[in-house]
């Protein structure tokens, strides 16, 4: 499991905004019940409801904190719960981790009576600066990242809501530190977020230190310094059910 080798740390920098929780919490709406799928160490998880997570990586059920929902070490692709347990499913930056996602949210449709949601990001949004000094990164994450399409393909009708990212997200993902460039060069950063974890070109990293230390950063992206949030691509999806006639 991937997350037991690059896990490690996780709760440091990857701490949940609250911003982003409250709108992920307001797209849960009002099911009693969620399971958290690739629930990691329990961020986003609503605390005034009954919550299940389901993770598949010891490192990361190891950082889940006492008070945490009980957690399941399973995948998505085969979820361990009848039908129709859960009002909804939830699923936060980890589908495109699944080794066969289409199957992942088959489950989730499966287990869940009237509602999916997923925090994700569209692969079809153009990426941001940081795609300039790693390239590689943004190919990769767009053959891993599902399209908005093939999400409609297994979940059917559902809801697109952009989240932009303010500038200081507290929650350590790829795109959190837009406006804080730097950042990206810390390893303890960098291990925290998997397309980068995996992309080590030193090459990429001095061409941002120097450019960041001889002002041309600043000259090329400057102007986005005067924003306080951005849309990167980051996406609430929302399939609301129900999908079964007694749900
Ligand atoms: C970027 S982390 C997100 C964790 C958490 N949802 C959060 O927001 O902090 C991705 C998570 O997906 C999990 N994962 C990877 N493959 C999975 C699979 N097939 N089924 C369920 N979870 C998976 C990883 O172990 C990891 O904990």
């Amino acid at each position: 499991m991937r997350y037991d080798r690059i896990g490690t740390g996780y709760v440091h920098q990857r701490r949940p905004d609250p911003r982003l929780a409250a709108r992920i919490w307001d797209a849960l709406g009002d099911a009693d019940s969620v399971v958290n799928v690739g629930a990691g160490a329990g961020s986003y998880e609503p605390r005034d409801r009954c919550v299940v997570a389901v993770e598949p990586a010891i490192t990361m059920i190891r950082q889940r904190t006492a008070g945490a929902a009980p957690v399941v070490r399973a995948c998505a692709e085969a979820l361990p719960f009848p039908e129709a347990s859960f009002a909804a499913a939830l699923s936060v930056l980890s589908v495109h981790h699944w080794s066969d996602w289409q199957a992942g949210l088959r489950e989730l449709l499966r287990v869940s009576r009237r509602k999916v949601v997923l925090f994700t990001w569209d692969p079809q949004n153009g990426g941001f600066w940081l795609a300039d000094y790693f390239p590689h990164m943004l190919a990769t994450d767009r053959q891993r990242f599902p399209t908005l399409t093939a999400l409609r393909a297994v979940l059917g009708e559902i809801e697109v809501v952009p989240v932009p990212i303010p500038h200081d997200c507290s929650d350590g993902f790829m795109g959190a530190y837009w406006r804080r460039p730097s950042a990206y060069l810390d390893p303890k950063i960098r291990a925290a977020i998997s397309s980068l974890a995996a992309e080590a070109s030193t090459v990429s990293l001095t061409q941002l230190a120097d450019d960041l230390g001889n002002g041309v950063w600043k000259r090329k992206y400057g102007p986005m310094l005067d924003q306080d949030e951005i849309d990167l691509g980051y996406r609430l999806v929302v399939a609301n059910g129900p999908w079964r006639p007694d749900a």
